[in-house]
């Protein structure tokens, strides 16, 4: 055999123990870059369990203010509320109720937790209107854009109002960023932040969200507003206008099949870079999992590291405290 004269570069000892690849590993993760989305339902008596999520469930006030105390506890980075209320109707008036359930709930976990963890607030109609979608709907079924910034900013300023540190508009409704910030801001809260949902695709990874969250459209889907998945360049147009509005932090939705559209924003702009694994990622891994044909805690650290690698600086998963933990 011939060795060569010099030494050549041998990748492999530099990974011969864990503490040499742990040494060298050029990418971390760590509770505090984890966000928990968390829904909470209005007049149930019993947390109810979402059929294809095993393992979340649908809180009531008080379960969510444990589940939350445990997230903080293991050193979860933020929380984001979702709310499902008991009377839905066409304009999605419990969103913005002083005292619907979103409102409420983050109060409590306010006065609980106080700084303890970053509360975020999700900003969208679906989970409040009776026909499903994101905003104000006209009789040819299409959603008005504008009429639907004007309740967008008004759930806002419940939100901030209720406690939420952070909103996260999520209906991909063109100036919604700007039109939140302004309201914000005459309201008193300057100092609220926006993660824009600035990238968020039309996704059938959404399916198992739409079961928790129960805001599934009655009719039609949501590709007049949200992102074609074939788009890339769109990508980079949606995340400056949303800085350009005032966003604060940008998100990218879904994650694994958009880790390039992460990377690209990551690398495009200067502000955190969230990304969201969403509910289908969560469902496969579950559902390969139980059926033994995946080993459930290793895929996931693996795919959470992806997406950190890909450029997030933030991820939101439904299994932030349970990694935490681990962690
Ligand atoms: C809309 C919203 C959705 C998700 C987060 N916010 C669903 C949708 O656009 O239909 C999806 C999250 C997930 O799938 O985990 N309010």
């Amino acid at each position: 055999m011939n060795l060569p004269e010099f030494p050549v570069s041998r990748p492999r000892r530099l990974r011969r123990s864990r503490a040499l690849r742990r040494l060298v590993a050029e990418t971390s993760l760590a509770p505090s870059d984890l966000v928990l989305p968390l829904f909470v339902k209005e007049g149930i008596a019993e947390p109810q369990p979402v059929g294809s999520m095993p393992g979340v469930v649908q809180h009531t006030r008080d379960s969510l203010r444990k589940a939350a105390f445990d997230a903080a506890q293991a050193g979860v980075g933020g929380l984001i509320l979702f709310g499902i209320p008991a009377v839905k109707d066409a304009r999605g008036s419990a969103a913005d109720d002083p005292d619907g359930i979103v409102q409420l709930a983050l109060a409590d976990l306010a006065s609980d937790l106080g700084d303890a963890t970053v509360l975020m607030a999700d900003l969208c109609l679906c989970e409040y209107t009776d026909h499903g979608h994101c905003g104000i709907v006209r009789d040819d079924g299409t959603i008005e854009n504008d009429a639907t910034l004007e309740r967008y900013a008004s759930v806002a300023v419940a939100q901030a109002n209720g406690g939420a540190h952070v909103v996260g508009p999520s209906g991909m409704m063109d100036g919604q960023v700007g039109a939140i910030r302004t309201a914000l801001d005459a309201a008193g809260h300057q100092d609220t932040s926006i993660l824009a949902y600035s990238t968020k695709y039309a996704s059938a990874f959404y399916g198992p969200f739409r079961d928790a969250a129960e805001g599934a459209p009655r009719f039609g889907d949501r590709a007049s507003h949200q992102q074609d998945p074939a788009n890339l360049d769109e990508a980079v147009r949606e995340v400056r206008l949303d800085l350009a509005e005032g966003a604060d932090m940008v998100m990218v939705k879904p994650a694994m099949t958009y880790l390039d559209v992460v990377r690209r924003v990551a690398d495009e702009v200067e502000v955190p870079v969230a990304a969201y694994q969403v509910s289908g990622e969560y469902a496969m891994v579950e559902a390969a999992a139980a059926n033994g044909w995946l080993d459930r805690d290793r895929v996931i650290l693996e795919a959470l590291t992806s997406i950190r690698r890909a450029g997030a600086d933030i991820v939101l998963t439904y299994w932030a405290t349970e990694v935490a933990r681990r962690l």
